[in-house]
C-alpha cells in the first residue's frame, strides 16, 4: 500500500482527495495547521471510506515538523501539496502572510524531497495563473498573465520555483494542477467546504443565501461582455477534481509523466455565468435565492473556462458531473451543516 503525504488533507479539495485515496487502497498521512479546516474532517472522511487516516497538526512553513513527519511514516512515495491560503482579497490585503506561507511551504517540500527521497510531488495549482486569457476556452500553452493578486502571484512563482528545482535536480517530478472553480460536495454530505466568517466564494455564498445565513447574494458586475452580462467561469465538481489527483499520483509512481513537470488544466470545458449558476441551483433544489446585481468586483476576471483535451487524453481523465448534481451536492452539505449547527 502506497504511502502518500497529503498536507492540506483538511480542507477543501484535499478532505475530498483523501476520500478518492483512501477509496483506491493508498495509505494517506495528512499534515494540516487546521487554520482553515476543522479536525471533525476526519471523521467525516472516515465515515465514507470506513478509516481515519493518520494526521499530524503541522504547519508546512515548519520544515523540521515535517522532517519528523517522514521519520516517523517511512516510506512516502508522494506527496500532495494542498496547504496555502486561498482568499484573494485577504491576499491583497496581508501580501506577507500569502508569500511567507504558500512559498515557504513549496520551499520546504521541494527541499524535503530531496532530503526525504520522495520524489514525487502533485501540485495544486490554479486557472488563476491565465488571468484573462486571450483565447478561450484556455489551453496549458497560454501565455501566464501578470497575476491580478499576490495570492495569484503565488500559484505563478510557486509553479516556477518547482519548474526550476526539477529541472536542476533530475531525481523529482511534479505535476501540477490547475484547477479552474471547484464546488459542491461529496455525496453523502459527510464532507464539503467550510467558509471562514463570510464566504468569498460563488458557491458557498449561494448556499446560505437559500439557507437564510445571509439575506442576499451580491451579483458582481451584469455589464461584462458575455451573453447575460455576468462573469462566466468553468464550475467542476469536487469528487471529479479530487479524482484527477489520484490519476495524477498514479502517473507518477508509474513513471509515465513526461519531461519532469507537467501543467493539466482541470476544468469541464464549459463556462457558465453567475445568472446561470444561479437559475440552475434553483431548478436544482427548488429553493429560491435573493439576489441584487452590483458593481463588479476588483481583480474579477470576465470570463475563462478551459480546454481540459490534455488532461482527458494523457489523464484518461474526464469531469462529466452535470452542473444540476454538484450544485444539489452543495445544497445537501449546507443542510447537513444548518441540522449539525442546530443540535449543537
Ligand atoms: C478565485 C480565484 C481563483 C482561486 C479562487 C479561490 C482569481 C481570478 N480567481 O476564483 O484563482 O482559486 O478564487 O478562492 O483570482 N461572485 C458573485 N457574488 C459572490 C461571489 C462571487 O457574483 O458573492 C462571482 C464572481 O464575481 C465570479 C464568480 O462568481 O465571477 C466566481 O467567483 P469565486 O467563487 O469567488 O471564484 P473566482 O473569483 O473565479
Amino acid at each position: 500500500m502506497s504511502k502518500i503525504l497529503v498536507t492540506g488533507g483538511t480542507g477543501y479539495i484535499g478532505s475530498h482527495t483523501v476520500v478518492e485515496l483512501q477509496n483506491n487502497g493508498y495509505e494517506v498521512i495528512i499534515v494540516d495547521n487546521l487554520s482553515n479546516s476543522s479536525i471533525d474532517v476526519l471523521d467525516g472522511i472516515a465515515s465514507i471510506t470506513g478509516k481515519k487516516p493518520a494526521f499530524e497538526k503541522i504547519d508546512c512553513q515548519n520544515k523540521q515538523a515535517l522532517a519528523e513527519v517522514f521519520a516517523k511514516y517511512p516510506g512516502i512515495e508522494a506527496i500532495i501539496h494542498f496547504a496555502a491560503s486561498k482568499a484573494v482579497g485577504e491576499s491583497v490585503e496581508k501580501p506577507l502572510l500569502y508569500y511567507k506561507n504558500n512559498l515557504i511551504s513549496v520551499l520546504n517540500i521541494l527541499e524535503l524531497m530531496g532530503e526525504q527521497n520522495t520524489y514525487n510531488l502533485v501540485f495544486s495549482s490554479s486557472c488563476t495563473v491565465y488571468g484573462q486569457p486571450d483565447i478561450l476556452p484556455v489551453t496549458e500553452n497560454a501565455p501566464v498573465k501578470p497575476a491580478t493578486s499576490p495570492y495569484g502571484n503565488t500559484k505563478q512563482i510557486a509553479e516556477e520555483i518547482i519548474r526550476d528545482t526539477i529541472h536542476a535536480d533530475n531525481r523529482l517530478k511534479c505535476i501540477a494542477l490547475r484547477y479552474f472553480n471547484p464546488v459542491g460536495a461529496h455525496p453523502s454530505a459527510a464532507i464539503g467546504e467550510l467558509p471562514n466568517g463570510v464566504p468569498n466564494n460563488l458557491i458557498p455564498f449561494v448556499t446560505q443565501t437559500a439557507i437564510g445565513i445571509r439575506e442576499c447574494l451580491r451579483v458582481f458586475g451584469n455589464d461584462y461582455n458575455t451573453p447575460d452580462g455576468s462573469a462566466i467561469r468553468d464550475y467542476i465538481w469536487v469528487v471529479d477534481l479530487a479524482k484527477a489527483h489520484v490519476i495524477a499520483v498514479e502517473r507518477l509512481l508509474g513513471n509515465k509523466n513526461k519531461n519532469g513537470i507537467e501543467f493539466f488544466n482541470l476544468g469541464t470545458g464549459k463556462g457558465l455565468s453567475v445568472l446561470e449558476i444561479l437559475n440552475t441551483f434553483e431548478q436544482a433544489t427548488g429553493v429560491k435565492v435573493n439576489r441584487k446585481i452590483v458593481a463588479r468586483r476588483e481583480g474579477d476576471v470576465e470570463k475563462v473556462w478551459a480546454d481540459p483535451t490534455f488532461a482527458n487524453n494523457e489523464l484518461g481523465w474526464k469531469a462529466e458531473t452535470s452542473t444540476e448534481k454538484m450544485l444539489a451536492t452543495a445544497w445537501e452539505w449546507e443542510k447537513r451543516l444548518a441540522k449539525k449547527n442546530s443540535m449543537s
